[in-house]
């Protein structure tokens, strides 16, 4: 298949994937209206085309914290990344590291916090949920921090999980669930070696490691069906940054009303993010909510933004509505499931171009130029 522009990656891992793994990727909450929203609203965004104001060398690096990042994109963590391609965390942190960007390990990853940390050599970004288990969340901590782990990714907008009806007819769930899953593996060969045979064991490291046994599929629906937590509240959260030395982010607000809170706990950054229309459907776009949650905050924190970026002109369009950076998820998992490392080292290659291509034509020299007015909503 050819590759020539971000989106292609989607095709790729269509063919690349089981059903079950690329609708469990590809899909949203209920209808999926929030799904379509997120990148509906994000193209609808227009740039203004400016002319004869070009600059040479457009530089893409900027600073968080501290840390360089060469783009203003960051791999978001996304559960059971190890099941999209052999060894799939491991592959992704390494890619990061290569452009020069940050990986966030999910709680639910396949490979553990130790495995991925082993093969690279700057510490990636831990995500955790709100669980009811206290002694698993300070058993992950601890082991983070362990490698030298100082940014926690912390996800606020699941304390249950939303409504995935293609799961139950993908096969991810649902009657004959297994055997469906089996007959789809026989049926894409590539997979079925390289992920099914090669890229074993197929745990959540991080779990197992703490329950000191092997976690399969079954058990990781049983073990979030048990450890999401709808009552939990902010004040729950306050030991999270008691025990948390470093930077904690708190990932999941769309709404400007949430800030305070977020920032009354100490929040180092916020993330804009609907969990990529995988939670409420029927909620704003992240792109929509992004100017209300960036006034609020008033320079209070770091605002990161998520859901619905498919492009290197989609990073743009969301750091002229005043985010600091960006995080992808579905991107870099479509071409990691497609080419492995080498497809979200290509991918992020391509957004770096499109970036600069989009910067020339709007006359922003630099990522400071990316302000409200280089667009029109
Ligand atoms: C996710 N996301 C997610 N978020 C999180 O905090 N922990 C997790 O384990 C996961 N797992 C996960 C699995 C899959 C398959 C997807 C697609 C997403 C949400 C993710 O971090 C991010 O918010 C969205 O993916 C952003 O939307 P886009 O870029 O996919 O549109």
């Amino acid at each position: 298949m050819i590759i020539s522009a971000p989106e292609d990656y989607r095709a790729s891992a269509r063919q690349t994937l089981p059903r079950f793994l690329f609708d469990y990727i590809d899909g949203g909450a209920n209808s999926e209206v929030t799904l379509e929203r997120n990148s509906c609203d994000l193209r609808e965004i227009e740039l203004r085309q400016r002319v004869l104001k070009g600059s040479l060398d457009i530089e893409l690096s900027s600073q968080l914290w501290g840390q360089n990042l060469a783009l203003p994109v960051i791999l978001a963590p996304v559960g059971l990344t190890g099941m999209y391609a052999k060894r799939g965390e491991t592959q992704a942190a390494k890619a990061a590291e290569r452009i020069g960007i940050p990986y966030t390990l999910s709680t639910v990853s396949v490979c553990s916090i130790e495995e991925v940390s082993k093969a690279v050599s700057k510490p990636i970004w831990f995500q955790l949920y709100v669980l009811r288990d206290r002694a698993f969340m300070k058993d992950a901590l601890e082991r983070a921090m362990a490698f030298g782990i100082d940014t926690l990714v912390f996800t606020v907008d699941m304390p249950v999980p939303g409504s995935r009806y293609r799961d139950a007819h993908s096969g991810m769930s649902g009657p004959n669930a297994g055997l469906r899953r089996i007959l789809q593996a026989v049926t894409h060969p590539n997979w079925a070696v390289s992920v099914g045979l090669f890229g074993q064991p197929h745990d959540l490291g991080n779990i197992s490691a703490y329950r000191g046994k092997r976690t399969n599929l079954a058990d990781y629906i049983g073990w979030l069906g048990e450890n999401f937590d709808p009552e939990i509240s902010w004040s729950d959260l306050q030991w999270i940054r008691d025990f948390w030395p470093g930077k904690l982010i708190i990932k999941g607000i769309l709404d400007a009303d949430d800030v305070e809170d977020a920032i009354a706990l100490g929040a180092d950054g916020l993330i804009v993010s609907n969990h990529g229309g995988r939670q409420l459907d029927g909620v704003s776009s992240s792109i929509r909510a992004l100017p209300s949650v960036v006034k609020a905050v008033d320079g209070r924190a770091r605002v990161i933004m998520d859901s619905g970026i498919r492009n290197g002109l989609d990073v743009v369009r969301a750091l002229c509505l005043g985010a600091d950076a960006t995080m992808i998820g579905r991107s870099y998992i479509y071409a990691l499931a497609s080419d492995g490392q080498s497809g979200v080292e290509n991918l992020m290659q391509l957004y770096k171009k499109e970036m600069q291509v989009a910067m020339t034509l709007i006359g922003a020299g630099s990522l400071s130029d990316l302000t409200p007015d280089k667009v029109r909503l």
